[in-house]
């Protein structure tokens, strides 16, 4: 199975230029799943709730997901795409997934980072894993690898891959992925974007790019550079993360011992 990323730099509140780049960077890319970054079509750095609500759209309904599902039906691709989400009069940080059948359904984002908290709301969907014609696919976004429990959640909950939308300001990620997907025996996809967003007079953000692939054995497979663009895909086996045997004496999930754990 070939999985990639394709990090970019999404133009605030440009949805169209941004779903065009993402169509036409992925036009002759053949892979079976691709990951795209956290907010992919809007950008990040909103400056107000009516902002935030006037880019953000129903899911599946909106231009964003019926994007991704016809890009999946052209391509027959799976896509993991990070978007903000309109429910009513509540909004959320969301990643949908749509296969060559169309879509298939959406996460809303659990722990939000820094203003995140004024436009949207903590997410109500709690982690899913969609059992795929191409495997069994995890959904985290961005600052939800910052909390263990995310990805062994979604490991316990049978994923095999986990597609990682982000949009990355602080340092730590990159070196964290590997041993999150080591500590869970899963391969994981981090989607993140480059570029910098300065929308207010006092405060830039500067995504650190960086997106990866990396394996159950805690090996890198792709990192991409800080600043530039890339579409890269990689080969993965998935079968490596359905064997959670260390040795014939340990297994990484039957060897738990939750009753001594605080969670
Ligand atoms: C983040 O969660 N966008 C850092």
């Amino acid at each position: 199975m070939k999985v990639g990323f394709y990090q970019f730099n999404p133009l605030f509140g440009r949805k169209h230029v941004n779903l065009e780049k993402v169509t036409e960077a992925t036009r002759e890319a053949q892979m079976d799943l691709l990951v795209l970054p956290e907010l992919f079509a809007t950008g990040y750095q909103f400056t107000s709730k009516a902002e935030a609500l006037n880019l953000s759209e129903p899911v599946p309904e909106g231009e964003t997901t019926q994007a991704m599902v016809r890009l999946s039906r052209e391509q027959n691709i799976h896509i993991v795409a990070g978007l903000a989400e309109q429910d009513g009069e509540r909004l959320y940080n969301s990643a949908v997934i749509t296969g060559p059948n169309g879509f298939i359904g959406v996460y809303r984002k659990t722990h939000l980072f820094f203003e995140e908290k004024l436009w949207f709301e903590p997410g109500d969907s709690g982690f899913r894993v969609f059992d795929t014609s191409v495997g069994r696919i995890g959904i985290m976004i961005c600052f939800d690898w910052v909390f263990p429990e995310s990805m062994r959640t979604l490991t316990l909950m049978g994923a095999e891959i986990i597609c990682h939308p982000a949009n990355l300001v602080l340092p730590w990620c990159p070196s964290a992925m590997p041993i999150r997907s080591l500590e869970n025996r899963v391969f994981a996809v981090t989607a993140n974007r480059i570029g910098s967003e300065c929308r207010t007079a006092d405060q830039c953000l500067t995504f650190i790019g960086t997106s990866q692939i990396t394996a159950p054995d805690g090996s890198i497979l792709a990192r991409a550079p800080e600043q530039e663009e890339a579409l890269i895909t990689v080969d993965v086996d998935l079968a490596m993360a359905a064997n959670k045997r260390l040795n014939p004496y340990n297994h990484l999930l039957e060897d738990r011992r939750p009753e001594f754990y605080k969670c």
